[in-house]
């Protein structure tokens, strides 16, 4: 199985780099899957059922949220007949799966998504503990887990909690693309972060001005999507038989 995977579509501007460069990672990295993680696509904050449209237009099998799952209410009405997973260690009673199946051909893929605690301020269980329980009896052809973190540690740590365990970890959060795509001694498939998908020159998908003005002034302040018409996309194929995953960046 290829899967691609691709990193946190951020605001309008996600949709428009999406709408650029999907075609290429299509034609330089053929796939049979396609994951995106979602969880800015809502003005960066969150995920309306028009964005949730959106990105199955675009050829998405399913959708990976994050820590800003829940930031648009409306997710609450559609979240359970869509092709959504968000973190698996929220308290049970959170609308929801993090667990998801996904079919290809004769094939089974099973689509974890799991949230670090650190400098993360959700109430959320010990993540090490939720996989333990997951993957307990779970049967698959392939499994790929997103680690939905903030520091490269935790990433590194879930990954070589899963290595052998899994096909994959594939990080989401930071935004930045990492440069460590690497088997893990155990066969794990694994990178710390597959960057994100939006404006080439906002801070983190967000305008420059005002997260600059953040830093500058301490003082509280809005954050509204970088406007650009200059774009990036940050993703990663995996491929399951031949055990190799691969990096890739567009930008203008
Ligand atoms: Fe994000
Ligand atoms: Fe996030």
């Amino acid at each position: 199985m290829r899967i691609a995977f691709i990193g946190d579509v951020y605001a309008e501007a996600g949709i428009q780099a999406l709408e650029k460069f999907l075609p290429k990672v299509r034609n330089d990295h053929p796939h049979d899957i396609l994951l995106i993680n979602g969880e800015n696509i809502a003005d960066g904050l969150g995920i309306r059922r028009k964005d949730y449209k959106t990105l199955m237009s675009f050829g998405a099998h399913a959708v990976t949220l994050g820590n800003h799952a829940f930031s648009k209410r409306e997710l609450f009405d559609f979240i359970d007949e869509a092709n959504i997973v968000r973190p698996l260690n929220y308290p049970k009673d959170t609308p929801g799966e993090g667990l998801m199946r996904v079919r290809f051909n004769e094939q089974e893929l099973v689509l974890l998504q799991i949230m670090g605690r650190i400098f993360m301020h959700d109430p959320l269980n010990n993540p090490f503990e939720a996989l333990d329980e997951a993957l307990e009896s779970l049967e698959a052809d392939a499994v790929i887990v997103d680690v939905h973190a903030e520091t490269t540690s935790e990433k590194l740590a879930l990954g070589h909690y899963l290595d052998g365990r899994v096909d994959a970890v594939v990080g989401t959060h930071t935004h930045v693309q990492t440069n460590d795509a690497m088997t893990l001694p155990k066969g794990t498939l694994y990178i710390t972060d597959i960057g994100m998908t939006g404006a080439k020159y906002g801070i983190l998908g967000a305008d420059k001005d005002t997260a600059l003005k953040k830093f500058t002034t301490g003082m509280p302040v809005r954050l509204r999507p970088q406007k650009t018409d200059i774009y990036q996309l940050g993703g990663v194929l995996i491929d399951t038989e031949k055990r190799s995953i691969e990096n890739f960046h567009y930008s203008d």
